[in-house]
This record gives C-alpha cells, structure tokens and sequence, in this order.
C-alpha cells in the first residue's frame, strides 16, 4: 500500500485539528485516496511547547528539514502572516508538492502567483478554508457550478462581526460589550482590527471574486468598511422595520467590470442571511440555471477548519487542476448605470426638512433616523455634506409596511 506523506505547517487552532483528523479519519481517507495519509512532520516556532504528535512525526521549527524529507507529497499551511508563509509555499510547489492553505491573508495576497507556479509544476492547490471555515463554498463554486452563469455572491464572512452585531440586537449591548464578549469567548483577537474593519472579509471577497469570476476587482475601488459605526440606537431602528444589520460581501460582474463591496448593510425578513446569527457565516450564489442557492455553517474552529482542508486534502490528492475552471457569469444584476439606480437606505442625521427632490422619504423611525429611497449617488452626495450622518444600504427582503405608507417630503 503506498503512503501519502504529508508536512503541517503551524500547529495552532488549525493544524492541531487537521493534525487530529488525520488520525481520527484514516480510515476514510484511506478508502477514498486508496494510500494510507501519514503526517512525517510538523512545523512549529516555539519547541519549547508541549504538543500532543506522535514521537515519530518530525517536529522542526527549520522549514528547510521539512523541504528535504526523502518523501514529501503534501504541505499543509496553518500559520499566519503573508511571510513566510508564501516563501514556504513556493518552496514546496518547487519540490513537485501539492499545497494546502488556511492564510487568507496571504492567498490574497500571492494566490495568483502560487496557482500559476502550481499549475507549471504540474501540482494541486486547495484552499478552501481561506473563505468561511467548514462551509464547502469554493468547491462548490469549483465542481457544481461548472455551466452556470454566477451573476452575483453574497456572503456573511466575519462570524466575529456577526456575532458582535447578533449580541447588539439580541442582549442590547454597546459595540464596545458586544466586542469584549467576543474577546472572552475567543472569538476575536486582541487587536480586533481585521474582523470589525472589514479586512478579514475582505480578503476572503477577493478570494472568491477569483474562484466566481476568474478576476478581481482593483483593490483600491473596492468599498471597505467595517461595523465599528453600528449603534444600538440604529440596530433598534432598524427593528422597527423588521430589518437587521449584518455585514455582507458582494460581488458582482457588470459589463467587464467586477464590482465588490465588503460593509454593513441591512436585510429583512425574506433574505437568506436574516437568520444567520452568531458566529455563523453564509455564502449566496446567485446563477442563471440553479437560482439561488445559500451554504450556512460554521465559518472557524479547531474542526469546521480542519473538515475543509481534509477535503482539500482528498481534492489534491486525486490532482485536480489548480487554476482552471472558473465558473461562467452572466452580466451583474446592476448593469452599468449602479449608482443611479434607485434603491432603499437606512439612514441618520439627514434634517427632516431637506427638500431634495431626488430623494423619496418612506418611513420613520425616529426624529434622526429614517428610510429612504434614492440612488447611490444622490445618497451620497447629500449625507456627506451632513456632520454627522450614516446610510445603509437595504439589500433585499424589505417591504414597507402599511403603516409606514410612502410619504414625500411635501407631506412631511
Ligand atoms: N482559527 C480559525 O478558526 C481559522 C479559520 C480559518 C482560517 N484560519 C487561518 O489559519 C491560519 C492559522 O490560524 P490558527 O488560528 O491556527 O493560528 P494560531 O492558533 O495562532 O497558530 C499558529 C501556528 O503557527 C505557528 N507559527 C506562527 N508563525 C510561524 C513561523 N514563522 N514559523 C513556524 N511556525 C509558525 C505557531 O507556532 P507556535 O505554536 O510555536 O507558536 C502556531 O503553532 C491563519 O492564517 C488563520 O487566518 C484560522
């Protein structure tokens, strides 16, 4: 029976659970791959650490050991930080193996880069826990959505922000107690800075912009905003309206041009990610021949994590191509005029008495915050010529009630 060997860079939160279902699963694995999967070694940084591996595994914190094993077929990626990381990888693919990542930050960064060395050396790239933990999103974009056309993908990526914002509504905590809980829980980190600013989601936006479309959009024109501004007094006004703040990636294809915004919007009752709550996370994808289809599960954790660099484990092993196969799109749901289409906003600190016309006021909350329908542009132009104002898109699910019936500002 021959071996598969592999190497666990990282022996955290992710590669002590892949490091554990790899033992506990050998079984399964051996029946699909038809070769038994053994860990030869494990790289770590501090050696002073007791850690639970088995005394034949090579424990090393020199990554060239790792590089030299007479038989190496797979490195698995499980530590943070752009570097080393991405040397490492690069190394790896050059000895002809299969990589594996977790790092979003640095697939990101360098995914291109090690697809396209990947693809001259003739070996395989899994990477599916860059985005949403244990939700199978990029093998499902990847092998079920070979013919159809993805128009748009929405997705709930941070579970940190979408626990903080759950925590808000639910326990009507301030952002500061909602995000100390978290810290507590060990949900976010000590800087929480990458989950509640956007970045974190942004990097997985740019990951699955790559998988659904083939590109990303430029950087720089990408909308980032994190959920830092979210008040109690909006979460509350927003209930009003049977709305609920959750902070959503979007990415869409209009004309040549993709679009993506990672940011706080809201959503109602009808919308697939109304009820996803904690720290869950939830991808939509919307495509021409299937409608819409919505994966939810656990976005991070010792084992959700570990489940899908297993399957990437399977999916390397039975050498897929890394960088083929991108998924059709059919042109965004936006068209090209997006900023002029009209569209529904939560919004505070707009005067009841501004006579835009171009803005339609429909409901109200309270004296600061209201609901208003108005294009993106026209928004934007008037709240930001306020001191103090906040506006929010409403994607989808809102109905007006009756009792909030559209009013103009004439009738105010
Ligand atoms: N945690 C999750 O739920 C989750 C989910 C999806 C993706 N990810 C991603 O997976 C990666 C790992 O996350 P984690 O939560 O497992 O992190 P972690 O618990 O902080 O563990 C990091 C591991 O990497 C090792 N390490 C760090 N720098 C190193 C270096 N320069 N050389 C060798 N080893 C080094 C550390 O060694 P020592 O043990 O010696 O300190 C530690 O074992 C991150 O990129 C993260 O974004 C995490």
């Amino acid at each position: 029976m021959s071996v598969i060997k592999v190497a666990i860079l990282g022996f955290g939160t992710v590669g002590e659970g892949v490091y554990q279902t790899i033992q506990s699963h050998g079984e399964e694995l051996e029946r699909v791959l038809g070769s038994k999967v053994e860990v030869a070694a494990v790289l770590i940084r501090n050696k002073q650490k007791k850690r639970n591996i088995d005394e034949e595994v090579l424990i090393t914190s020199d990554f060239n050991e790792i590089l030299h094993l007479p038989q190496l077929d797979v490195v698995i990626e499980a530590i943070v930080d752009k570097e080393p990381p991405y040397t490492f990888l690069k190394q790896a693919i050059q000895r002809g193996c299969h990589i594996i990542t977790a790092n979003k930050e640095m697939f990101a960064h360098h995914g291109k880069e090690l697809l396209e060395l990947a693809d001259s050396h003739n070996v395989s790239v899994g990477y599916e826990a860059t985005v949403a933990g244990g939700i199978p999103v990029i093998q499902t974009l990847r092998q079920l959505l070979n013919v159809n056309r993805v128009s748009l993908i929405q997705g709930i990526l941070n579970g940190t922000s979408n626990f903080i914002l759950t925590e808000m509504r639910k326990r009507k905590q301030s952002f500061a107690d909602a995000l100390s809980l978290a810290q507590k829980k060990g949900y976010a980190e000590a800087d929480p800075t990458n989950d509640v600013e956007g970045f974190d989601a942004f990097f997985k936006t740019m990951i699955l912009s790559r998988i659904a479309f083939g590109e990303e959009p430029n950087w720089q024109d990408v909308e980032r905003e994190g959920i830092t501004t979210i008040t109690s007094n909006l979460i509350d006004a927003a209930e009003k309206f049977g709305l609920r703040f959750k902070h959503v990636a979007s990415i869409t294809k209009a004309g040549n041009q993709i679009r993506a915004t990672v940011k706080p919007v809201l959503v109602g009752k009808t919308h697939p990610f109304y009820h996803i709550e904690g720290v869950e996370n939830a991808v939509n994808v919307q495509s021409d021949i299937v409608g819409s289809i919505t994966l939810q599960g656990p976005g991070a954790g010792m084992f959700p994590t570990a489940s899908a660099v297993i399957e990437d484990l399977v999916y390397v092993c039975q050498h897929q191509p890394s960088n083929k196969n991108f998924t059709k799109t059919t042109a965004g749901n936006y068209g090209e005029e997006i900023g002029q289409v009209k569209e529904l906003w939560l919004i505070k600190g707009l005067p009841k008495n501004n006579k835009n016309p171009l803005i339609t006021w429909v409901a109200q909350a309270t004296d600061e915050i209201a609901i208003i329908k108005a294009a993106r542009e026209e928004v934007e132009k008037v709240m930001n010529q306020q001191e103090e104002a906040y506006y929010f898109q409403i994607i989808d699910g809102y109905k007006i009630e009756r009792k909030y019936e559209e009013i103009t500002l004439a009738a105010l």
